[in-house]
C-alpha cells in the first residue's frame, strides 16, 4: 500500500518549496494531501497544492461537506507521517502549548503517526530563546526536526532559519520509511529503568535512573516495526503506545521476568541500572536507630545480562550497556568479552550532560570488531540510532 503523507504548509516565503516537495513526494509514489493554513495561501494558491498533490486541499476546520465534520480527525487518522514545512514560529508556538484554533493545528493534536517539522523564519526569531525553549519541547514529544538551514534569507539577513530544500526533506521521508521496517518481524526484549532492593518494609537501595533510556529504546524499536516487551523497573514515565511492559521492583524480579522471556525474542537489550548488590537480611520491621554506625550486609545479585548471553537458547543479538564515571572505554570493552555481548553502549554518568535521568545522551558503542561514537543528542533520537547500528550489525553477524 502507498505510504500517505499529510504535508502542513503556513504562512513563509518558502511556502514555494513546498510545490517542488510534493511533486518529489509523488515521485516516490506517495499519496499526498495537502493543509494550508489562512496565511500560507496568501503566499502559494491552494490550486497549485491541489493539482500537484491530485488531492483536495484543506483550509479549513469546519468543513460541513466531510463525513460528520469531522476532517480533521479523518485526515490525522488517513496519514502515516505528517509533516509541516514551512514550519514557522507561530505554528511551532502552538503546537508546543497544545492551542488547537485552526486546522493545522487541530491536526497535530489529533495525530497519533510520526510528526516532522521543517522550520523556516528570520534568523532572529529561529535564535530567540522562546522559540528554542519550543522546539526543544516538541523534540521530547517526540517531534521530528529537519533543518533549519543556514544561509542567506528573504529578509536580506544571514543566519540559521532557511527551509530545507525540498530533495533534503523528501529523503529524510524516504529513509523514515526504510526504518520502520528495519525491524519488522523481530521480537525485541529490552530492560529499562533502576531495581530497588528493599531493606525494611519501608526503605530500599536504589540508582538515579529514570528509565528515559530505555523507553526511548522501546519506542525506537517499536517504530522499526519490532514486537517490544520492556521489562521496567519501578519508573514514573507512561507505557509507550503498543508495547507490552512487565513491571518489577528488585534485581530478582528482573532477572526472572528477563530469564523466562528471552529465548522467545531475537535480540535483548539491557538499559536498565540492575543493582549488582541486595542487602543480605531483609528485616520483617523497620530498622530502628541505634548506634552511631550501622553496617549493611550487602549480598551479590544474579547479573541478568551475561545470563541471557549464556543461554543455550539465547537470542541472536545481545546488547548491554556499560555506565561508568572513569574508564569508559577500557570498562566498556572488558564487559563486552567478560559477559559475551554481541555489543555494549557505553555512556557517562555522573556527569553535567547525559547519563542517569537526562533528557540527553551520548553513547560509545563498541562491538567485537569495531566501535562508533553516537553524539549528545535527545534520548529519542539516540535510541533510534543505536537501534540502526543493532540493526546493521545483527545482519552482518547473520551472513557471517
Ligand atoms: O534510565 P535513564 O535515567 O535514562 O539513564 C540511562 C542509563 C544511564 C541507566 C543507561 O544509559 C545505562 O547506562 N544503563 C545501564 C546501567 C548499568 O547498570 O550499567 P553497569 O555498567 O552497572 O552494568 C552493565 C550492564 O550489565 C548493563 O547492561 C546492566 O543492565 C547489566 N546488569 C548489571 C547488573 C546486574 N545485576 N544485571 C545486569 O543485567
Amino acid at each position: 500500500m502507498n505510504k500517505h503523507i499529510l504535508l502542513g504548509i503556513c504562512g513563509g516565503i518558502a511556502a514555494y518549496k513546498s510545490a517542488e516537495l510534493v511533486r518529489l513526494l509523488r515521485k516516490q509514489n506517495y499519496e499526498v494531501k495537502v493543509v494550508m493554513t489562512s496565511s500560507a495561501i496568501e503566499f502559494v494558491s491552494a490550486l497549485t497544492f491541489q493539482a500537484l498533490s491530485a488531492n483536495p486541499v484543506s483550509t479549513q476546520l469546519l468543513n460541513a461537506e466531510e463525513e460528520n465534520a469531522m476532517g480533521h480527525i479523518n485526515l490525522a487518522r488517513w496519514a502515516d507521517v505528517f509533516i509541516i514545512a514551512p514550519a514557522t514560529a507561530n505554528i511551532i508556538a502552538k503546537f508546543s502549548h497544545g492551542l488547537a484554533d485552526d486546522l493545522l493545528s487541530t491536526l497535530y493534536l489529533a495525530a497519533t503517526c510520526s510528526i516532522y517539522i521543517a522550520p523556516a523564519m528570520n534568523q532572529a526569531m529561529w535564535n530567540k530563546e522562546i522559540t528554542q525553549e519550543n522546539i526543544q519541547k516538541l523534540r521530547l514529544h517526540g517531534v521530528q526536526l529537519i533543518g533549519p538551514e543556514q544561509g542567506s534569507q528573504a529578509c536580506g539577513e544571514t543566519g540559521f532559519g532557511r527551509m530545507s530544500e525540498a530533495k533534503d526533506i523528501c529523503q529524510v521521508l524516504v529513509q523514515a520509511f526504510s526504518y520502520s521496517n528495519k525491524l519488522q518481524n523481530i521480537n525485541i526484549l529490552i530492560s529499562a529503568g533502576p531495581t530497588r532492593e528493599p531493606l525494611d518494609p519501608v526503605r530500599y537501595i536504589s540508582n538515579r535512573s529514570s528509565g528515559k533510556m530505555g523507553y526511548a529504546l522501546a519506542e525506537a524499536a517499536r517504530n522499526a516495526g519490532a514486537h517490544v516487551t520492556l521489562i521496567s523497573g519501578p519508573v514514573t514515565l507512561a507505557v509507550p503506545d503498543n508495547i507490552q511492559c512487565i513491571k518489577v521492583e528488585t534485581a530478582e524480579q528482573m532477572h526472572h521476568a528477563v530469564i523466562s522471556r528471552a529465548a522467545k525474542h531475537d535480540i535483548y537489550i539491557g538499559a536498565a541500572a540492575v543493582a549488582d548488590y541486595s542487602p543480605a537480611d531483609l528485616s520483617a520491621t523497620k530498622i530502628k536507630k541505634q548506634n552511631n554506625e550501622s553496617v549493611l550486609k550487602l549480598q551479590k545479585t544474579k547479573d541478568v545480562l551475561a545470563d541471557v548471553a549464556a543461554l543455550n537458547d539465547r537470542p541472536t543479538f545481545v546488547v548491554g550497556f556499560a555506565a561508568e564515571t572513569n574508564n569508559l572505554e577500557q570498562y566498556a570493552k572488558e564487559k563486552l568479552s567478560k559477559k559475551n555481548l554481541d555489543m555494549i553502549a557505553a555512556n557517562w554518568v555522573g556527569q553535567e550532560q547525559g547519563g542517569f535521568d537526562s533528557d540527553e545522551n551520548a553513547l560509545q558503542v563498541y562491538w567485537p570488531s569495531g566501535h562508533q561514537l553516537l553524539n549528545m543528542t535527545d534520548k529519542k533520537q539516540l535510541a533510534k540510532q543505536l537501534i540502526s547500528l543493532i540493526v546493521e550489525k545483527m545482519n552482518e553477524k547473520s551472513t557471517t
